[in-house]
């Protein structure tokens, strides 16, 4: 089957980086440029020199060190723009020089207070001036959503003849709905008679979400470059986001088109571009945000085990993400807990499963996720089986100005005990409460509270040492509630003393 290459055009560096507080020094950008170069990008804009000196030195940078995509300068219909640029890419390999100008009414009358005429002018000016330093060329017509189409394919078709290689239709405010773009696109195809002497791009805003499928419809009508940004980063409400288009494309064959990204650097490209860029990404957000594989339902998880594709359109591992989607929570089921155990690296009996699937629901109900450390912690409880003491009550008080004090309810080989004692803290109060209903001689030698690593909610997880008549025993357990933690591993360690 013919497939039609589309040129994926990013602009991260450019239309991304105008999001205040986003902003990256040259050594960022050149970390992101190559990031984008190994992805497979065919153009990068790397920044609009004339705008600061750091865009210009990181634009002459990344011309150095970048050698496969193409490098690209925005500019305006400005001479002095242009001659900007045109130095600030004099090392790249393969420069582009970006300009244009706005053609919609609103842009023309009350940003340029200007005429239709002059504008055309201006815009064929700019492309022929541009030429003068290299030969590829695009031109935009800003707001083209908002320009009439009969304008606008005249102005396409001058700057054709004026030697534009690419011309680029974006939709600045992000108005235009999918058939609006995509009959835009059309007519200029159908109307602008040079139009196959220059490729045709999208550059489409998402003020009102329609980024992606005006994209996707300028494309199906007729245009070969995109230009988007990673995790659809931008001005306002962002620009259209690379991995939803590249992975439209990949995954519906019938369009006939393909992209030379490398989809399996995508979830590594955006967690680089949202660390430098300090800007996260929504959890919901599509192909790269945190939930964007996760089932949490227990019938869709039932449903993935059985079949990815029942749930699953992508398959995360093709954009790189490798962790399991199937989050454990308090609404998994058994066949949930089963996969991850296994996936762990562990076998366990029907017997053992069920009851670990007890365990692991008391878990669950407290915290909202249980990870692959907590697991491993309640797979081993489940190995090592049943103690002989059991804790059974652990109830304490403590806080400023008050006597810490515990009482305790153990199972020692099938009897109940309970009992109460005081202390400097209530983990030392519970131990001195174990200790008279045990009654063995043993001194602790290591207590050890391992750090929270992931949320207030995590398993604080517990390590004791004893000595009893002359020989160690260790002691562990791992619990949401540390006091309880560290109580279960002393008895842990006293279970094999008795
Ligand atoms: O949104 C826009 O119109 C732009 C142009 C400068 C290409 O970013
Ligand atoms: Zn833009």
């Amino acid at each position: 089957m013919n497939k039609e290459k589309v040129y994926v055009f990013d602009t991260t560096l450019r239309d991304g980086e105008q999001v205040p507080g986003c902003q990256l020094n040259t050594i960022e950008k050149i970390e992101v440029a190559k990031e984008l170069e190994s992805l497979g990008v065919d153009i990068i804009e790397a920044g609009f020199p004339i705008s600061s000196p750091g865009d210009f030195n990181s634009v002459m940078e990344i011309s150095k060190v970048v050698k496969e995509p193409v490098i690209c300068g925005l500019t305006r219909a400005v001479k002095k723009d242009i001659e900007v640029a045109a130095e600030a890419l004099q090392y790249a390999t393969r420069p582009r020089i970006h300009t244009g100008i706005g053609t919609s009414y609103y842009h023309i009358n009350y940003k340029l207070n200007s005429n239709p005429d002059e504008i055309l002018e201006r815009a064929v000016e700019a492309v022929k001036y541009a030429k003068s330093f290299v030969d590829d060329v695009e031109f935009y017509a800003e707001d083209a959503g908002r320009t009439e189409n009969k304008y606008l394919a005249k102005v396409i078709q001058a700057v054709i003849k004026a030697g534009a290689t690419v011309v680029n239709i974006p939709d600045t405010t992000g108005y235009t709905l999918p058939e609006e773009f995509g009959a835009k696109i059309k007519y200029l195809k159908d109307h602008v008679e040079n139009i196959d002497d220059a490729i045709i791009s999208t550059h489409c805003h998402n003020d009102l979400g329609m980024a992606t499928a005006n994209t996707i419809t300028g494309v199906i009508n007729g245009a070969r470059q995109v230009e988007v940004t990673m995790n659809g980063i931008g001005e306002r409400a962002g620009n259209t986001s690379l991995e939803e288009v590249v992975m439209t494309i990949k995954s519906r064959r019938h369009l006939r088109l393909y992209t030379d990204v490398n989809p399996k650097r995508i979830y590594r490209t955006s967690r680089l571009v949202s660390t430098l860029m300090r800007m996260p990404v929504q959890p919901n957000k599509a192909i790269v945000g945190r939930n964007a594989f996760a089932h949490s339902s227990g019938i869709h998880q039932d449903g993935v085990l059985k079949r990815r594709e029942n749930y699953e359109i992508i398959d995360p591992r093709s954009v790189g993400i490798n962790e399991s989607s199937i989050l454990l929570t308090a609404r998994s089921g058994r066949a949930a807990l089963k996969h991850r155990v296994e996936r762990l690296g562990y076998k366990l009996s029907k017997a053992k499963l069920d009851h670990l699937y007890e365990e692991f629901l008391s878990v669950a109900d407290k915290k909202k996720e249980v990870n692959d450390e907590d697991l491993k912690v309640l797979v081993g409880k489940e190995k090592r089986g049943p103690r002989n003491i059991e804790v059974k009550i652990l109830q304490v008080t403590c806080g400023l100005n008050s006597i810490p004090s515990a009482t305790v309810g153990l199972q020692i080989q099938g009897e109940s005990f309970l009992e109460t004692a005081t202390g400097n803290g209530p983990i030392d109060a519970a131990f001195t409460a174990v200790k008279k209903m045990v009654n063995k001689k043993v001194r602790l030698e290591e207590f050890l509270i391992q750090a929270i690593t992931r949320g207030s909610d995590d398993l604080g997880k517990v390590h004791v040492q004893v000595q009893h008549k002359g020989s160690t025993y260790y002691g562990f357990s791992a619990n949401t509630d540390i006091v309880t933690a560290s109580v279960e591993a002393f008895v842990d360690a006293l279970a094999q003393i008795v």
